[in-house]
């Protein structure tokens, strides 16, 4: 298939590339993904082509991410699909390296962030952000954007990368792209295509029950009443709830009460499949 997007196999042709750009004083936004491009990560590519002159996307399907039961030989792979995607919505380069480029022989360093990686979904997969934050620094560090996206539905993601960006003094600006959702609310992820028919249909309710504990604690409900009937509905509606918690936007340090700002998450399961999903407590009128 041809897409009118290079592709690139090697740190030393993306990096050339970006520092022809770079030469020539244009902006470079970088935009990574596991593949399985849908419309969630074109939209992140239509920003970053509003942000800066040139747009490149990597896909690599991180194994340092996947815990040992995960679908990491499962996870959905067909790179022409998602190439002629990516240029679709304004990438020009697609860096693809493979496993050897990305983790030589001998390969020994993992990026570590305390604290924000051990809740949430860092509570039950244990090492899945410590590989997020080691292949995304090589990620940001093999291109060297000016500029690099990330999508808010991996909400704890974006902020684990944020405090290593800063915590490193990695020379990039770290954006989040907003949360793309099917007509009925379900949020985009590539892991909707393992959803039954009849999950399919239940999954929206995940959305709809977090806006409602957001408008409840909004109003002044307490977040432990608002989060106690949301449990009580994705549980009655067969989801199993692996965390659904209210946390402060910024720090992720757990609130209660009653409070003006704050950020809803969850994890749940419908059969195998697990899905996360956040929305924001809008501040009191
Ligand atoms: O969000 C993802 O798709 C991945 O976690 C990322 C950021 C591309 C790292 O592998």
């Amino acid at each position: 298939m041809t897409t009118g997007l290079e592709i690139v196999r090697t740190v030393a042709d993306l990096r050339a590339q970006v520092a022809t750009w770079h030469a020539a004083r244009a902006t470079v936004a970088m935009v990574p993904t596991m593949g399985a491009i849908h419309e969630g990560h074109m939209s992140l590519v239509r920003q970053a082509a509003s942000l800066a002159d040139h747009v490149v996307a990597s896909i690599f399907v991180n194994p340092l991410q996947f815990g040992p039961s995960e679908d990491f030989e499962a996870y959905p792979r067909g790179e022409a699909r998602d190439a002629a995607l990516l240029a679709e919505a304004g990438a020009e380069l697609l860096y693809a390296p493979n496993a050897s480029e990305m983790y030589p022989q001998g390969f020994a360093t993992k990026v570590r962030v305390s604290d924000l990686t051990d809740v949430l979904c860092g509570a039950s997969r244990p090492d899945h952000f410590d590989g997020v934050a080691t292949v995304v620094t090589k990620l940001l560090l093999q291109c060297g954007p000016d500029i690099a996206i990330f999508g808010e539905k991996d909400f704890q993601q974006l902020l684990i990368i944020r405090r290593f960006v800063d915590d490193l003094n990695i020379p990039v600006k770290i954006v989040g792209g907003a949360i793309v959702r099917e007509p009925d609310g379900l949020a985009l992820s590539s892991r909707n295509a393992y959803l039954t028919a009849e999950e399919r249909e239940t999954a929206p309710l995940l959305h709809a029950t977090l806006r409602q504990a957001a408008q409840e604690m909004a109003s002044g409900l307490t977040t432990e009443h608002a989060l106690e009937s949301a449990r009580a509905v994705l549980e009655a509606a067969g989801f199993r709830v692996d965390y659904l918690e209210a946390r402060d936007p910024v720090t992720l340090a757990p609130v209660s009460g009653i409070v003006s700002a704050a950020r809803i998450l969850v994890a749940a399961f419908l059969g195998k499949t697990r899905l996360i999903d956040n929305v924001p407590v809008p501040p009191k009128a």
